[in-house]
C-alpha cells in the first residue's frame, strides 16, 4: 500500500460533458477490454446513456485515471457496476475512493426521493478475484456464482444506512 506522500494529486468528478463521460470509457476499455479481454462490443451498454458516471483524474493534469458508475436499478435498488483504475494507478486507495463517491451519491438520491426506509441496497455484480475488495465495505455474497460476458461472478449486497 503506498504512503499518503506517494499517491498522485487528484480529483473525483461526476462526468458532465461528452467528453468526461468518453474518458470514463476510455478508462474501461483499457482495463476492462485490452487488459482483461473482455468483449468490447458489451462494454459499452444500454444502462451508459442514463448512468451516472464518475471519472477519477489527476490534477493539474486531468488525466483520467479511474471511473465507477451507478444507477438506479427498476427494483428500487441501486446498482454499482464498471469500476476501474488504470493499471499503473492501483493500491492508492483510487478504488475505494470511488466506491466511497458512489456511495455518497446514492445516499443523496435515495433521500432526495423521500419515503422513510432507513437502508438502500447497493448490488455489484464482482469478479471472483475482487469479492475481498468489495467485503471491506461491508459487501456480502448473494446466491450462487453466475457467467457474466464469459467469466464467473458474484452477486455482492450491500444495505446501506441512510
Ligand atoms: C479492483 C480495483 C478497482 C481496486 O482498485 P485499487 O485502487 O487498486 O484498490 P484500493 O487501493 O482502493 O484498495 C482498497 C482496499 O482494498 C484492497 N484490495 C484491492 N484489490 C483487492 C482485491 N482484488 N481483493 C481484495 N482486496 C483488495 C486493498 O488492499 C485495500 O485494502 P486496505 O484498505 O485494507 O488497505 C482495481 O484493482 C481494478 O481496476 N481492477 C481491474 C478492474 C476490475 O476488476 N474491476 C472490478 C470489477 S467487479
Amino acid at each position: 500500500m503506498a504512503g499518503n506522500a506517494d499517491v498522485p494529486a487528484h480529483e473525483i468528478v461526476i462526468a458532465r460533458t461528452e467528453q468526461e463521460v468518453l474518458q470514463c470509457y476510455d478508462v474501461r476499455i483499457a482495463v476492462f477490454h485490452v487488459e482483461q479481454n473482455f468483449p468490447l462490443e458489451t462494454e459499452i451498454d444500454e444502462f451508459d446513456p442514463t448512468a451516472t458516471h464518475f471519472l477519477l483524474r489527476l490534477t493539474p493534469s486531468l488525466t483520467p485515471v479511474g471511473t465507477i458508475r451507478g444507477y438506479k436499478a427498476p427494483g428500487g435498488y441501486y446498482k454499482l457496476s464498471r469500476l476501474a483504475v488504470l493499471k499503473d494507478y492501483r493500491s492508492f486507495r483510487f478504488g475505494r475512493e470511488l466506491v466511497l463517491a458512489l456511495h455518497d451519491w446514492v445516499k443523496a438520491d435515495a433521500l432526495s426521493a423521500g419515503g422513510d426506509n432507513k437502508f438502500v441496497e447497493i448490488v455489484s455484480h464482482s469478479q471472483l478475484y475482487v469479492k475481498g475488495f468489495y467485503a471491506k465495505f461491508g459487501y456480502q455474497p448473494e446466491g450462487a456464482e453466475f457467467d457474466e460476458d464469459g467469466d464467473p461472478h458474484q452477486k455482492m449486497v450491500l444495505r446501506l444506512p441512510l
